[in-house]
């Protein structure tokens, strides 16, 4: 459940992304799947993804964004003494690859690990920093999303393929310092369902072999009418929560960031916690749903448009494979 920041809030002191420049529009993949822009768009309001190339992996994405959000804040990555990636696509099963980028930046001995909280992953680190910042043994964290969704995708399966895209976005978060504030957070899970969503294969349950590859195990699959239900209701109690738990009411909110999964998710939303659809930013269009990414991927293109004014709060809310959830508070 959400609590309130007693001690001085973490500071948002840089926001980068990246993104593979492979763009496939809805068009381009109709020659490839069953599918039409026209479905497509009506469905989830997605347009075009971009994909990243067989030898880039999560990784190389989540240390460009990374490199961004040091380039935003104008620190070094020897200012860096935590890093911390959520992600579902990690490059293997182990190292992290929190750890394989620490080594891409050149900041050995640094504490690096990943998060997997599915597309609530991003906001779960957020949180997961906030408190080894203020416990005081650590004093600058960089906390990425990154996926390479094409790399569990399955081409067979219509009903996902046209829904996910790869990127990768970062912030850099302090107690010392200017920027946005981060006043409030609230995470939670159910794992009482972990099939609504998941990707069987590859794990100790069902490891790699002929019979897993056959059942096609390793690709990610949904049941997506139960997702959307879940989605809507468990991003509202999560934001509706948060909200009360800060004395704060939806009239309070001037923009809403959510996890960028399908336009008509984010219309369900904006109806059920009365916030206007036009406080809500969306990328979803250009991106689709890019997991962990998506968040923080959005926040950069948001500051970017100059659309965050200082005073204002902005809610960040996500659900995820788990199932799980999560929001956060920011004041600008
Ligand atoms: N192109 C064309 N037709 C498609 C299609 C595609 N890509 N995918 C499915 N269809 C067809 C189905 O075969 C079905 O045809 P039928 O009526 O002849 O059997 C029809 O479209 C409706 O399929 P259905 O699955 O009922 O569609 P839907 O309206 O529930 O939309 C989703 C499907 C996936 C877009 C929707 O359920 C959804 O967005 N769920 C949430 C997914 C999500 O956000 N996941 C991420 C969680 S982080």
């Amino acid at each position: 459940m959400g609590t309130e920041s007693k001690d001085i809030p973490c500071k948002i002191l840089g926001i980068g992304s990246h993104v593979p420049s492979n763009i496939i529009d809805n068009n381009k993949l109709s020659e490839r799947v069953d599918t039409s822009d026209e479905w497509i768009t009506t469905r989830t309001g997605i347009k075009q993804r971009c994909f990243a190339n067989e030898e880039e992996a999560t990784s190389d994405l989540a240390f460009m964004a990374a490199q961004n959000a040091l380039d935003d804040a104008k620190i070094s990555p020897n200012d860096i003494d935590l890093i911390i990636v959520a992600t579902i696509t990690p490059d293997m099963a182990f190292p992290s690859t929190a750890c394989l980028i620490q080594h891409k930046l050149g900041i050995p001995k640094v504490t690096s690990f990943d998060v997997e909280a599915a597309c609530s992953g991003f906001l779960y680190a957020l949180d997961i920093a906030d408190g080894m910042l203020k416990s005081g043994r650590y004093n600058r964290a960089l906390v990425v999303g990154a996926e390479k969704l094409s790399s569990i995708m399955d081409w067979a399966d219509r009903t996902t393929c046209v829904l996910f895209g790869d990127g990768a976005g970062a912030v850099i978060l302090s107690r010392e310092g200017d920027g946005p504030r981060l006043i409030g957070f609230n995470c939670g899970a159910d794992g009482s369902n972990p099939s609504l969503l998941h990707q069987p294969a590859g794990g100790s349950l069902m490891p790699a072999s002929e019979k897993s590859i056959a059942a096609r195990g390793h690709f990610l699959k949904m049941n997506g009418k139960e997702i959307f239900k879940s989605a809507v209701r468990v991003m509202e109690a999560a934001a509706t929560d948060l909200l009360i738990s800060h004395g704060l009411s939806a009239k309070d909110v001037d923009h809403v960031i959510p996890h960028q999964a399908n336009a008509r998710i984010v219309e369900s939303l904006s109806l059920r916690l009365e916030i206007p659809l036009e406080k809500f930013f969306c990328n979803l269009d250009r991106y689709g749903n890019t997991s962990a990414a998506s968040i923080p991927l959005a926040l950069d293109e948001a500051k970017k448009a100059s659309l965050f004014k200082p005073g204002q709060l902005g809610l960040m809310v996500a659900f995820g494979a788990g199932l799980t959830w999560s929001s956060v508070l920011v004041r600008f």
